[in-house]
């Protein structure tokens, strides 16, 4: 049976969200609430909703409503969870989990206790070149792990609440260089240590860093290298990844369909589905884990996990020194010790092929 799932926030993500359901589609039964009413109704409209709500808390009350996806800004993210855990509806949250520590913590222990799923929606997690590459790290195809390395660069001023520390927690990178830490943390596992620097900021207009440089010690001697910036005066938004271990290399576009792997001798790709930003699967897994009542794969826990490295990089730059880091509870297993479904309709791929 379809999942009724409404989107809290008609905004510009949202938007988004809705047009690259792909699969997932036929998995979910939409509605929309908005603060206004008739954006609800049109994107209802236009989404193929089967209603919308004119408030939150009227979408939140409603019995046809059974789990709720918030696309709100992050100051928002605690108080949405208070009210769809009042009101027993599951939970995907977008990302960051929350701003602080202190708030993720309340966060997840409030759906806990009115025992309802919590997923953060982190859609890197669920695109298809990142799980090829932690299936394929966990083969050993490349060895022992050696760097992630991410370089992401784009030109985009921050505006509204983003552009305000207070409401979004800080810049560009608790609001979008979160995903390149979560892809480090995914493939490499939780640092026990980062240092990190924010370059000359280019955008006056907005109180948070506009880039984030920085580097993170990984389980078993591998080093995590990220690059990220938002304000690099180019005309088109870039993206790059390499993982390299003892062995060989791994080289994808996040939101690309194919990982180059490369080794002293040879060199090849492999082809995987349309990314659609792992919207499809992730809307996939969260229909799943309510079905079967299980953890998601995306947890509250791994959410906080990406919000730690996220707030540890924000001391590294304001104290200038190395930040140590503890082991979360639960963190994200590096590639190997944590076997992710591949996308449905991904293909089966022999590694030995390809050395
Ligand atoms: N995973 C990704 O790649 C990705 C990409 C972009 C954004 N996001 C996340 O999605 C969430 C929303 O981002 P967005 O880009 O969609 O932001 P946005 O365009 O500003 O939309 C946010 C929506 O939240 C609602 N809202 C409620 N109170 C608000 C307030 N005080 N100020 C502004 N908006 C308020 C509004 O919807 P109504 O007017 O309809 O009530 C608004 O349209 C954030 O958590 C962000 O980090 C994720």
């Amino acid at each position: 049976m379809a999942l009724s799932l409404c989107f809290v926030g008609c905004g510009g993500y949202a938007a988004r969200v809705a047009q690259d359901l792909g699969d997932a589609r036929q998995e979910l039964t939409l509605y929309f609430a908005s603060r206004d009413a008739k954006k609800a109704k049109e994107f209802s409209d236009a989404y193929g909703g089967a209603g919308w709500f004119g408030s939150y808390e009227e979408a939140a009350a409603d019995p046809r409503v059974e789990a709720i996806y918030f696309v709100t800004p992050h100051h928002l993210h605690l108080e949405g969870v208070q009210m769809a855990a009042k009101n027993r509806k599951h939970i995907l949250m977008e990302k960051p989990i929350a701003r602080t520590v202190a708030e993720a913590e309340q966060l997840i222990r409030t759906a806990k206790d009115a025992e309802v799923t919590l997923m953060i929606a982190e859609n890197y997690r669920f695109t298809p070149t990142i799980a090829k590459c932690k299936e394929l790290i966990g083969q050993g195809l490349i060895g022992d792990l050696r760097l992630v390395q991410i370089q992401r660069e784009g030109y985009s001023e921050a505006k509204s609440w983003r552009a305000d520390t207070a409401l979004s927690g800080g810049g560009r990178f608790i609001d979008a260089g979160i995903h390149d830490m979560d892809a480090i943390v995914n493939l490499g596992g939780f640092p026990s240590r980062i240092y990190a620097a924010t370059p000359r900021q280019v955008f006056p207009g907005q109180t948070g860093e506009d880039g984030m440089v920085l580097t993170a010690h990984l389980p078993g001697g591998a080093v995590g290298l990220l690059q990220f910036s938002w304000a690099t005066p180019i005309t088109e938004y870039r993206e790059q990844a390499w993982v390299t271990g003892t062995k060989g290399q791994l080289i994808f576009k996040p939101f690309g369909t194919e990982v180059v792997v490369e080794t002293p001798v040879v060199r090849r790709t492999v082809q995987l589905p349309e990314a659609k930003m792992g919207v499809p699967w992730m809307m996939r897994e969260f229909a799943a884990a309510v079905r079967e009542g299980r953890e998601p794969l995306m947890s509250g826990q791994e959410g906080l996990n990406d919000l730690v490295c996220v707030l540890a990089a924000y001391q590294s730059v304001k104290e200038g020194r190395a930040v140590e880091l503890q082991p979360p509870a639960a963190s994200a297993a590096p590639a190997g010790r944590h076997r992710l479904t591949p996308p449905k309709s991904g293909k089966r791929h022999d590694p030995r092929s390809l050395i």
